[in-house]
């Protein structure tokens, strides 16, 4: 059976464009600075970004932990937000890979409340870490894919920067940000000193991330990238599918957040628990549980009926659309939650 395959927006597959563009791909050492396509890519990030300079790298994760390892020292505090990515999903990377502890802050759907920040931060004193560094997420993945409002990502920056601390941004869907609010990324990427944003999840292509931030800043980051082993040699193969990815994929999300935002209806008025104002890009978080469910049978009995689903809490599945789903999938996926409830 061919699955509808909503657990993430990280299963899309290359289109034939990308993969065309890879196989014709000019390439070069990559370490030496001297892959043509791999530096296309990344003076078009840094442009798109309104950021000096850029980095690819290959994943979301280690984008934000050379960013991490980077920003800070080791024995430094980074404030984040409670069920933020890089606290919640990254194998305690900060800790392992920078030294750095970590300062959950908890928001309201991943938007932290700018007080909360400022008095997370530390004041000198000798018994207490330094903090350097504050993460936001943009969209916010376990926050159900919410766009940060702009005017807390600027307040949550003049607060750090005043205090001296960086600001870095997991833009990991910053374009569902900017399709959803008509914001550009660059306004958002404008209150941090880092953005890293993907090229793999909605945008399709098959592997790859960028960081875009100040020149001293890249180039510090780029020899972290190297100790992580990160440095790839004839890597224009991959940008080459980035490219077409930031040329010709973004504005398409508009799709992915109307076939979210149907879904979060349809599923309201059979009785689940979602509130179609939440959906707001790509993603559909519903308690099952309002209905008498239990989130890992209904895993199952969707399964059964050809559509996957990850749960991410004991309550909630999270249902994530993008490329490859189409308006049949969408009408097939309410058929069966209909089916189940009816059961
Ligand atoms: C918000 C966010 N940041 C970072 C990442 C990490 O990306 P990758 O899977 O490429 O490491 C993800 C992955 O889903 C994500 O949702």
């Amino acid at each position: 059976m061919a699955f509808i395959d909503l657990r993430s927006d990280t299963v899309t597959l290359p289109t034939e464009e990308m993969r065309k563009a890879m196989a014709n791909a000019e390439v070069g050492d990559d370490v030496y600075g001297e892959d043509p396509t791999i530096n296309r890519l990344e003076s078009l990030a840094a442009e798109i970004m309104g950021k000096e300079a850029a980095m690819f790298v290959p994943s979301g994760t280690m984008g934000n932990q050379v960013s991490v390892m980077t920003h800070t020292r080791r024995g430094d505090e980074v404030i984040m937000e409670a069920e933020s990515h890089v606290y919640y999903y990254e194998v305690g990377a900060m800790a392992a890979l920078s030294g750095v502890q970590a300062r959950p802050v908890p928001g309201v759907r991943g938007v932290m409340n700018p007080e909360d920040v400022k008095r997370a931060i530390r004041e000198p004193n000798i018994h207490y870490p330094k903090t350097t560094l504050v993460v936001l997420e943009n969209t916010h993945n376990r926050g159900g894919g919410k766009v940060l409002p702009l005017e807390n990502v600027k307040t949550i920056s003049e607060i750090a920067h005043s205090n001296g601390i960086n600001v870095h941004m997991d833009g990991a869907r910053i374009f569902n940000a900017q399709v959803a609010s008509g914001i550009p990324a660059k306004e958002y990427a404008q209150y941090a000193d880092s953005i890293m944003f993907c090229l793999s999840k909605g945008l399709s292509a098959p592997v790859g991330s960028m960081v875009a931030g100040s020149k001293d800043f890249i180039e510090r980051a780029r020899k972290n990238r190297k100790m992580l082993g990160g440095g790839m040699r004839q890597a224009g193969i991959l940008a080459a599918a980035g490219i077409i990815a930031l040329t010709k994929m973004v504005d398409r999300l508009q799709e992915d957040h109307d076939h979210a935002k149907l879904l979060g209806e349809k599923l309201h008025e059979m009785g689940y628990g979602v509130n179609p104002e939440d959906v707001e890009t790509n993603m559909v978080v519903v308690d099952v549980t309002v209905v008498g469910k239990d989130v890992h049978a209904m895993e199952k009995e969707l399964k059964d009926r050809g559509i996957l689903a990850n749960a991410n809490s004991n309550k909630t599945l999270r249902l994530v659309t993008h490329y490859g789903i189409t308006a049949e999938d969408i009408t097939k996926t309410i058929d069966a939650f209909n089916d189940i409830l009816r059961q």
